[in-house]
This record gives structure tokens, C-alpha cells and sequence, in this order.
């Protein structure tokens, strides 16, 4: 199997896209099916928010200097998109902001991905070797296991401030 950082991080961009969609289908009424989604997405976000903001992005930072200003730029997306979720998890299904909130958060991680994908993925994969992507995805695979899975989890929430006031 594959560890190129990029291919593991888009490998998570369409699980989180497909929960996305999941979200947006599921109807007016659903409101346990929205919930259990909600719970997934945030669980999703929370980890490949976490593998980003330790690994991949320091190392671009590092490895690419002109790259700078997009991965700040990404901080601060994250930054947004944790704020959202940690709304959202302390909030119950059928609040009377829980959808809209849901759907803000997806439309700005929609854009972020998109941003990700189309314009730093391709800059990232020209700046660096094939042999760094793989190093740089396998530690990534080494410390999915332990990346915090909810945002209560103080080492998220201490991530999310490290990455705005680092
Ligand atoms: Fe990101
Ligand atoms: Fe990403």
C-alpha cells in the first residue's frame, strides 16, 4: 500500500466528502440519521485535521519556504473548521442551529479541500521527491492511531490554539 502523503490525505478528503454528502441527503427529518453523521464527520475532521497540522504542514513549511503563506493560510481554515466542530459536538442533534451549523462547516471544509487539492497538492508534489511524500505519509500512518478522535480531547483543542498562536 501506498504511503504518499498526498494520496493518504486525499484518501481522507473523500471519506469526509462522502459523509458530506451523506449529510446533505439525509432530509428534513432525519434527525438521529444527522447526528450520527455529524458525530463521523467530526471524527474525521478531527484526525486528518491533526495529521495535517503535526505533520504534513510543518514539513512543507520546512521542506518548502515558498509555500508558507498557503500552509498559514490552511492554519487558518483549520482554525475555523475546529472551531465548528467543537460547536457542534457540544450541541444536540435538532438544535435549532445544528443543521445550519453543519452546513457552514461543510461549505468551508468543501472549500479547503478544494483549495488543497487543485492548488497546494500539486505545488507540494512538484516541490518535493517521491521519497519524501512516502516518509512523510508513513509517520503520518504511525500517529493515526493516537491523533485525538473529538475535539473535548484537550490535545485538540491545544493543537487548534498552538496553530493560531505559533
Ligand atoms: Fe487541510
Ligand atoms: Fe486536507
Amino acid at each position: 500500500m501506498s504511503t504518499d502523503a498526498i494520496v493518504l490525505l486525499k484518501d481522507d478528503h473523500k471519506t469526509i466528502k462522502k459523509l458530506f454528502k451523506e449529510f446533505q441527503d439525509a432530509g428534513e427529518d432525519a434527525t438521529q440519521a444527522k447526528g450520527r453523521i455529524v458525530g463521523r464527520i467530526i471524527e474525521e475532521l478531527t484526525v486528518h485535521t491533526y495529521l495535517e497540522n503535526e505533520v504534513m504542514y510543518p514539513e512543507v513549511r520546512k521542506l518548502l519556504p515558498d509555500l508558507e503563506d498557503d500552509v498559514l493560510e490552511s492554519y487558518e481554515e483549520h482554525h475555523v473548521a475546529d472551531v465548528l466542530c467543537a460547536e457542534l459536538f457540544a450541541m444536540k442533534p435538532g438544535d435549532e442551529r445544528y443543521d445550519a451549523k453543519t452546513t457552514v462547516l461543510i461549505e468551508n471544509v468543501t472549500h479547503h479541500i478544494d483549495e488543497e487539492e487543485q492548488d497546494w497538492f500539486p505545488k507540494v508534489r512538484e516541490g518535493l521527491g517521491r521519497k519524501q511524500l512516502q516518509e512523510i505519509g508513513a509517520r503520518m500512518n504511525d500517529m493515526r492511531a493516537k491523533a485525538p478522535r473529538e475535539p473535548a480531547q484537550p490535545s485538540a483543542l491545544k493543537k487548534a490554539v498552538d496553530a493560531v498562536t505559533a
